[in-house]
């Protein structure tokens, strides 16, 4: 489980809209996230213990617990402090978040510039995906 960057297209060329994706026109930020489609994982802003620190990171959303199981944690090195100022969104194909001055503190820094319209996808097996998005009709690329 965690990231994986996959550049299969075929994968995704099925997926319409829904709240399990961030596509390059949104950002996710303070309480928002995205829920995989069959409510297995859920993708957001998450504040570790006692910290006042916020991490963006994945958790189960089916298996209910408190504090929620967190089994991927995107900025474990540079947490952020308001998350409703931060900003979580795709920035030049990938998938950054942006601290509270707008500057990136993390990204999935994988080149992908080339594709016109990347998006992240939370998967259900708990992977995030980022992938360009092709429509249903288009032919799948090998
Ligand atoms: C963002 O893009 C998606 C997919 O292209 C579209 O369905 C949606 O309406 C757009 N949202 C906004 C706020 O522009
Ligand atoms: C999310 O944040 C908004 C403020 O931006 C607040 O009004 C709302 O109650 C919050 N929702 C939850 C579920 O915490
Ligand atoms: C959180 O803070 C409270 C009060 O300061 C303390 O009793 C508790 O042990 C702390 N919990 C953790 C996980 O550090
Ligand atoms: C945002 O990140 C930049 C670069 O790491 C850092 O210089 C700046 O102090 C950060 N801003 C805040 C408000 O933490
Ligand atoms: C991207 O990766 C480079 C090299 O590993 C690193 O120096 C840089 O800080 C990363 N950028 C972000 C926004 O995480």
């Amino acid at each position: 489980m965690g990231f994986l960057l996959l550049l299969c297209f075929s994968l995704i060329s099925s997926f319409s809209s829904g709240a399990d994706t961030i596509y390059a026109n949104q950002s996710l930020s303070g309480n928002q996230t995205i829920i995989s489609k069959g409510e297995n994982f859920e993708l957001g802003f998450f504040k570790a213990g006692n910290s006042s620190n916020y991490y963006i990171g994945i958790w189960y959303k089916k298996v209910a617990s408190n504090p929620p199981t967190i089994v991927w944690v995107a900025n474990r090195e540079t947490p952020i402090s308001d998350r409703f100022i931060s900003e979580l969104k795709i920035v030049n194909g990938n998938l950054v978040l942006l601290n509270e001055s707008k500057l990136p503190v993390w990204s999935t820094n994988v080149t992908t510039a080339s594709l016109k319209s990347v998006i992240a996808v939370l998967l259900d097996d708990g992977n995030l995906v980022l992938s360009d998005r092709l429509k249903p009709d288009e032919p799948v690329e090998e």
